[in-house]
């Protein structure tokens, strides 16, 4: 709809032989916006953002990236994306400033140093830029691993389950660090299996489900899909997982 969407996805579909995955997935996503696809484990986010960064071919259905379609131009996609997995990409015999000092030079940047010292600003790793990343925290690790994604300053950036493995406390730290992100004008999407998650972070939330985006709003457009509350002496606040259960069931005969 919007021409200025910088992800557009339509009627994809995808099969692991007899098991449909995809059954129709369609949403757009703003420039510079932090956009959230949320969903149970094997919901299918990974396979969402595996064909969007080109890794997976649809069965059917279109996906536009950065104005680029995913299948026709593959190598253009890959050129305006970068994609930060569950599992960093992190060395962790080098300190956090060779990794990302190594990234800039295997991408030709001039200066990679100062790149490498930006970033470590950015993320709140100049103290530890020195020292080896196999001694980072969980957080610290995630937060390194983002900033190496970041290296050329790729338009739109994936982040698949950012957050999956980390504790509480890190888990804000990375929050802050892609909250900086799209602070940049940088277009975010990420995956989640935590409503608080998507809550804290995205301007929009897509809820897939059964193969298909069940929902597809801002926050407060999702709450507004639940039954109104009946008299309560306590004014509560529904929160997405509230939201989530209203509109897929909790699993439980009603
Ligand atoms: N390469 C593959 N071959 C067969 N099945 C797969 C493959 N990749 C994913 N699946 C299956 O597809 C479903 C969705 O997987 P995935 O996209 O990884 O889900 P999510 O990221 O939401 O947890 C799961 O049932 C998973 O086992
Ligand atoms: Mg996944």
């Amino acid at each position: 709809m919007s021409g200025d969407a910088a992800i557009r996805v339509a009627g994809l579909e995808k099969s692991f032989s007899d098991l449909h995955v995809l059954r129709g997935v369609d949403f757009e996503v703003d420039r510079g916006r932090i956009f959230a696809l949320l969903g149970s484990n094997g919901a299918g986010k990974t396979t969402v953002v595996r064909i969007l960064a080109t890794l997976l071919k649809a069965d059917a259905g279109t996906a536009v990236v950065h104005g680029f379609d995913v299948a026709a131009q593959a190598q253009d996609v890959r050129e305006s994306i970068s994609l930060t997995g569950q599992f960093a990409a992190v060395d962790e015999i080098l300190s956090g400033r060779e990794n990302l000092v190594l990234v800039a030079r295997l991408r030709h940047l001039k200066n990679p140093g100062a790149i490498a010292d930006d970033l470590l600003a950015r993320f709140g790793l100049v103290e530890a830029g020195g020292r080896r990343a196999g001694t980072y925290s969980g957080g610290m690790r995630r937060r390194l691993d983002i900033a190496m994604s970041l290296i050329g300053d790729p338009p739109v950036i994936f982040l698949d389950e950012p957050t999956t493995g980390l504790d509480p406390q890190a888990r804000i730290e990375v929050w802050k660090a892609v909250k900086e992100l799209a602070g940049r004008g940088t277009t975010v999407l990420l995956t989640t299996q935590y409503l608080d998650e998507a809550e804290h972070l995205a301007d929009r939330i897509a809820i897939l489900h059964e193969g298909t985006i069940i929902a597809n709003g801002t926050l407060a457009e999702l709450k507004e899909l639940l039954p109104p509350v009946e008299v309560e002496y306590v004014e509560k606040q529904p929160s997405l997982e509230d939201v989530f259960l209203a509109i897929v069931g909790d699993g439980t005969d009603k």
